[in-house]
């Protein structure tokens, strides 16, 4: 456990400009008080033509749903070293699908899916998945083989798989503070269809959330509550 936390935060540190990683620790020493994300959406008309993997590698793509769900996916999945047992178990329970690559028969890493209500983007901010309509989300590549394109081939086989079961728009959600994760967007040159900001005041137990270039009830819902809520 502490060996995967020292992992994930030498990682943040060796691929984020200092700007980023500045703003990063701010928000650690502010989390007692108050915590913050920022995302940039994309969505993707997956009825047209699959935008192809630029991997070098032989990557093969496998997808799990959660009637495939066994101990050994289990298995699998954790060994990867980010996610816990408990929470694979969670997402399957969702009925969310997962696709896993695999180098050389050695699972290298995963993308998953959400393709009904209920996955949360933070703070009781909820996606709303409407019929036809899919989350690709929790990517993840081992440390050792990153920087390969691996996630791009996670990316068309997860597409190709979506489009196959009638899906034709594929909704993402990249942290602006993750530019691992921007690199495949960019790389395609992909819109930026929403921003979407949402905090957290820990005293008051109020979420604020703010969104750009969409209304924000447009893709996420939330509880009607006692909460500064601030749509576009
Ligand atoms: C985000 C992630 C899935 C990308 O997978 P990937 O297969 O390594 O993707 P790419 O090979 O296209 O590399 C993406 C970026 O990683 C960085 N990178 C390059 N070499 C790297 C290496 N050896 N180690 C780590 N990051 C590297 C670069 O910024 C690269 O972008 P660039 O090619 O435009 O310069 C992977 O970095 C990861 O698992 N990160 C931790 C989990 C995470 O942040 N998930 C995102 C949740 S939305």
């Amino acid at each position: 456990m502490i060996f995967r936390r020292l992992n994930t935060l030498f990682t943040s540190i060796r691929w984020r400009k200092p700007f980023i990683l500045i703003l990063l620790a701010v928000r650690e020493i502010l989390r007692p008080i108050f915590y913050w994300y920022a995302w940039h959406i994309f969505e993707t008309d997956i009825s047209q033509d699959l935008l192809k993997p630029y991997s070098k590698e032989d990557v093969e793509v496998k997808v799990y749903t959660p009637q495939d769900y066994t101990l050994i996916i289990q298995k699998q999945i954790s060994a990867m070293g980010e996610l816990e047992p408990a929470e694979i178990g969670r997402r399957f329970a969702r009925k969310d699908l997962i696709a896993i690559a695999v180098v050389r028969e050695q699972p290298v890493g995963y993308m998953w899916m959400a393709i009904s209500q209920g996955l949360e983007l933070a703070y009781d901010t909820y996606w709303t998945v409407r019929s036809h309509e899919a989350v690709k989300y929790g990517s993840f590549v081992i440390p050792a083989l990153r920087g390969r394109a691996i996630n791009s081939c996670l990316n068309s086989a997860v597409n190709s798989y979506l489009r196959n079961i009638g899906i034709i728009r594929s909704l993402s959600s990249i942290s602006i503070l993750n530019p691992q994760s921007m690199s495949l967007p960019k790389h395609y040159k992909r819109p930026i269809a929403m921003t979407v900001f949402v905090a957290h005041i820990r005293g008051l137990n109020w979420n604020i959330r703010k969104s750009f270039r969409a209304p924000l009830e447009s893709r996420f819902t939330w509880p009607k509550k006692r909460e500064i809520i601030r749509p576009f």
